[in-house]
């Protein structure tokens, strides 16, 4: 059923470099949103290249989203931008529904994507394991076809992104070669995932297998942007470990997974390396590692939790940013999309 897809050439290069990412608001943000992606979209927009951070609210209603939640889950996750250190004026900061070229360059993706490419995808069968696929939205089986229109609608060359994403964006260079072969054009850039840093992956505090997820259905599981001082160091104190002191090298940590998942995130939230960490700390036991990493972590949160809530304080202000954004972002993919039209032959004698 899904036809083959030729080997992408990087053709990134013909394009000036732009980078694109997204964060779902469909809960507050955790510790591995800050380090997977927040955190390294501020080092993106100091780098001088154009930034364009999304807050995907038509990703989020693929499962059931309560309005007026989402509306304010919306308005959280812009403040935590900004409190994290993206610059409204610099990078653009917007909510996709605010812009319809997100919608419109999804339809033609749907038919540019095959079944069998989305049915492989593993957070789809993540998302539907042990329950019924049947019963699954849609929109949740598209998912990664209005990912790759978010992306392509503004020719994005970079996504920084954890490395859950990493599938998706495979499936967005697919897209685009696609897309491209099929036109006969060289249309869209062949995108490159920017998956870096020491904590591209951090972990569940109870379960070294699991994901660090929004949502988990235990909170201890998890550090929210929201936490307390007193609750990230409660969390650190209580995250599962195991009985041996920290070793010298990494390669020690390999059947280790939870041990590593601390040592990774503090390696993230100091900017250091892994190896670097351990250099420090190996011999130590967790009595001692544990109140150093929560001291660590409430440091570096807690400014960020103080400004979205004094940002918060203020729901007109973040509107308004994010409707300044979306006219940016409108300006740009608008006419891509509608060069888009062209290609794929449709008639649009008004514009
Ligand atoms: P979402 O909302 O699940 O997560 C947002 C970003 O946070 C990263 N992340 C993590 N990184 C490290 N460790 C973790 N435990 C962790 N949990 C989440 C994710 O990798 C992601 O970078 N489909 C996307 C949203 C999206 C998007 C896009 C991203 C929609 N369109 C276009 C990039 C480009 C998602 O659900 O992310």
């Amino acid at each position: 059923m899904s036809e083959p897809v030729q080997t992408p050439q990087t053709q990134t290069a013909a394009f000036p470099a732009r980078i694109f990412s997204g964060i779902q608001p469909s809960g507050g943000l955790t510790l591995g949103n800050y380090l997977g992606a927040l955190k390294r979209f501020v080092e993106k927009q100091e780098e001088g290249i154009e930034t364009i951070y999304c807050l995907v609210d038509m990703h989020a209603i693929t499962v059931w989203q309560e309005p007026e939640k989402l509306r304010q889950q919306t308005r959280e996750g812009a403040a935590a931008f900004i409190a994290a250190g993206i610059d409204p004026a610099r990078s653009i900061l917007f909510n996709q529904s605010q812009v319809s070229a997100h919608a419109e360059l999804a339809w033609i993706f749907n038919c540019v994507a095959r079944m069998g490419w989305m049915g492989r995808m593993t957070q789809w069968k993540d998302k539907t394991a042990g329950k019924n696929a049947e019963a699954a939205s849609l929109g949740l089986f598209a998912y990664p076809a209005l990912m790759a229109a978010d992306i392509l609608a503004y020719k994005a060359t970079h996504v920084p992104v954890g490395e859950d994403q990493k599938q998706h964006l495979e499936l967005t260079r697919d897209i685009a070669t696609k897309f491209n072969n099929d036109y006969g054009v060289n249309f869209f850039p062949i995108t490159e995932p920017v998956i870096e840093g020491a904590a591209t992956r951090v972990m569940s505090l109870r379960d070294g297998s699991k994901k660090m997820s929004k949502s988990d259905p235990s909170d201890q599981s998890r550090i929210n942007l929201t936490d307390t001082a007193d609750a990230i160091a409660a969390k650190i104190r209580k995250a599962k470990t195991d009985p041996e002191p920290l070793p010298e090298t990494l390669e020690a940590l390999k059947e280790r997974p939870e041990a590593r998942n601390l040592v990774n995130i503090y390696a993230g939230l100091s900017g250091r390396t892994a190896a670097d960490v351990l250099g420090e700390f190996a011999g130590a036991q967790f009595g001692t590692f544990k109140p150093a990493l929560a001291e660590l972590a409430v440091s570096v949160l807690a400014p960020i939790t103080t400004e979205m809530n004094r940002l918060m304080a203020d729901p007109a202000e973040i509107d308004r940013i994010l409707s300044a954004g979306a006219d940016r972002a409108e300006a740009i993919a608008r006419p891509i999309v509608d060069e888009v039209y062209e290609i794929v032959g449709m008639v649009r004698p008004r514009r």
